[in-house]
């Protein structure tokens, strides 16, 4: 298969690669500002707030499949914009598009959220991956929208930021609950749905919830780590608007995948 990973350069999509090149793919792989570090990837620069770069790209790699990670925090035309000019070309010469979309896109409740609870996004971050993943259907609405969570595993920000945390530089909230997967786990499962025909919103995430401030306390132990310098509080002691609980619950993919989507506990343990 010729597989086009857009955001090679990245943390999940490195790991696309790296799964796709060993089980036999053609992959090309694209970076914006740094570099595809994968052996085996065709490495591509790429902006995806560029349409007619996008365009040219896909039209010249012609790929059976597509597989979109790239985003940035705090940028629209990357997150949204991009996600849709990926969309459009993949549509116009018939890849297959697996989407990376977010927890982030909702605002957070007592109760798990299924496959296809509607984006209720609280920040902009949210709302720029709900508008992707709008306009991802509305294109192609055979792609499949791969809603995840904090993804783990060796270089992961979020373990960094645990890390950091642990060091006394960055707080964890003790109140914000999310399902994180590793990154491993979760680039199988990404592959996995490449040749299925499954469409619109999927959760791929771990299986246990747990807090910023227990995830801490997970790496503290792994790590080997004093938990005692953990600098943790609650969102409304720091004055945030975020979500708090999000869990998503994805026992739809556990049953529809082969890859194990293992449970942050099992992973740190
Ligand atoms: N990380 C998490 O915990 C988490 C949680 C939930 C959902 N997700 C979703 O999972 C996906 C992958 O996350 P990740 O952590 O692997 O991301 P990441 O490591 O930050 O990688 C982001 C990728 O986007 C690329 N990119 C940024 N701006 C670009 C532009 N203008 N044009 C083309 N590419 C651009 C980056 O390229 P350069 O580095 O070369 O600039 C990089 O390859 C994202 O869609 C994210 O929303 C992540």
């Amino acid at each position: 298969m010729n597989l086009l990973v857009v955001g090679a350069s990245g943390f999940l999509g490195a790991e696309v690669c790296r799964q796709a090149v060993a089980a036999g793919h053609r992959v090309v792989g694209t970076y914006h500002s740094a570099a595809v570090a994968v052996p085996g990837v065709a490495p591509c620069r790429l902006d995806v707030t560029d349409r007619v770069a996008v365009r040219a790209l896909l039209t010249e790699v012609r790929p059976d499949a597509v597989v979109a990670t790239p985003y940035r925090y705090d940028d629209w035309a990357v997150t949204a914009d991009g996600a849709a000019h990926i969309a459009s070309a993949a549509a116009e010469v018939g890849a297959r598009l697996v989407h990376l979309s977010s927890d982030a896109l909702h605002a957070g409740r007592p109760t798990p959220y299924l496959d296809d609870d509607v984006p209720t996004p609280l920040h902009p971050y949210g709302a720029a991956k709900a508008a992707a993943e709008t306009a991802v259907r509305a294109v192609d609405p055979g792609a499949v929208l791969v809603r995840t969570s904090l993804i783990v595993g060796e270089g992961s920000k979020q373990i960094q930021l645990c890390r950091d945390a642990l060091a006394g530089r960055a707080v964890l909230f003790t109140d914000e609950a999310r399902c994180p997967v590793h990154v491993t786990d979760l680039a199988a499962a990404v592959l996995e749905l490449v040749p299925t025909d499954l469409a619109g919103p999927l959760n791929v995430a771990g299986p246990d919830a747990v807090s910023r401030a227990e995830l801490g306390l997970l790496v503290a132990r792994h790590d080997g780590l004093d938990p005692a310098g953990l600098k943790t509080a609650t969102i409304a002691e720091a004055g945030v608007h975020r979500p708090a609980e999000v869990r998503l619950d994805s026992s739809r993919a556990a049953g529809l995948l082969r890859a194990r989507l293992r449970g942050v506990t099992e992973v740190l343990a």
